[in-house]
């Protein structure tokens, strides 16, 4: 049985200790199942069982290789209207258990809560000054190792499956072998600079087998598009413009 936790001095030397989150939030154990609760006392998560969901890293990207643009800004998102496909998100909002996530991209505006909301369950936020964040229900700031965060993730998930939403923390899981998944929604868009799906100059090419295609790892993917004009794009779209005069003579 799960005990209600009780506030006991950090002990940093073993990962198996109840202790605070943050002033707020409460991970405790007891043989072996961990309870996470809110300073209030409400339980946001128990883990349920062995099961274990799958780690996915998601992401809506430019074809660039972008997830957010200059700033974490992410209005390119919103005004360009991309959408996935039918049901798909409905998919992620049924079988997402909980979520890991960083400080820039939650403190960013447009930030926080993933799927306009639909969504509700345990966010796990990465930072390493917990202290100053601002309390945020079902959100926990931890500032940890992202392995221990994911393990956390999966037990409050209780068998369902965890998103990565951030291309820091994802990067970090990747090289230490902890994604299953990486699941892309390639948006048609070029956005030129941003916070970039993976970046990591100097690094080594990471390889990947589709999970479409029989997982042949040496197939490519072919994606053909022509450029908007800028006068056909919506006058709110960031980069937008009128269009300059004689542009529709030049292509004709
Ligand atoms: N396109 C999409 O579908 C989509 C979906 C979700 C999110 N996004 C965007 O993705 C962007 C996320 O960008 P990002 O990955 O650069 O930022 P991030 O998710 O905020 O991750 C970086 C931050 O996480 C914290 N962190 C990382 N590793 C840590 C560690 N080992 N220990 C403690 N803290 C750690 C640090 O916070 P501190 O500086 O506080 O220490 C660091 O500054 C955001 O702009 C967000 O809007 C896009």
């Amino acid at each position: 049985m799960i005990g209600h936790p009780e506030r006991r001095s950090i002990d940093a030397t073993s990962s198996r200790q109840d202790r605070p989150l943050a002033d707020y939030n409460w991970i405790s154990y007891d043989d072996n199942q961990l309870q996470i609760t809110s300073g209030e006392g409400r339980i946001m998560a128990t883990e349920q069982d062995d099961r274990r969901g799958r780690v996915l890293w998601s992401f809506m990207m430019s074809l660039d290789g972008f997830v957010a643009a200059r700033n974490h800004d992410m209005d390119w998102m919103r005004t360009g209207g991309y959408r996935a496909e039918p049901g798909v998100i409905e998919g992620y909002i049924e079988r997402t258990g909980a979520i890991v996530t960083g400080r820039d991209g939650w403190d960013s505006p447009g930030g926080h809560r993933p799927w306009g909301g639909a969504w509700r369950g345990p966010i796990f936020v990465l930072t390493h000054h917990p202290e100053d964040a601002e309390p945020a229900e079902d959100v926990t700031f931890l500032r940890r190792d992202p392995a221990e965060v994911v393990q956390l993730a999966l037990a409050a998930a209780g068998g369902r499956d965890i998103m990565v939403f951030s291309p820091n923390i994802g990067a970090q899981l990747l090289e230490r072998g902890l994604i299953d998944e990486i699941d892309l929604h390639i948006a048609p868009v070029l956005l030129g600079e941003g916070i970039r799906l993976y970046s990591r100059p100097g690094g080594v090419p990471i390889r990947l087998s589709p999970l479409a295609d029989e997982g042949d790892a040496t197939s490519t993917v072919r994606v053909r598009y022509r450029p908007i004009d800028l006068a056909e794009r919506d006058p709110a779209e960031p980069g937008a413009r009128r269009r300059s005069p004689g542009a529709s003579e030049v292509r004709r």
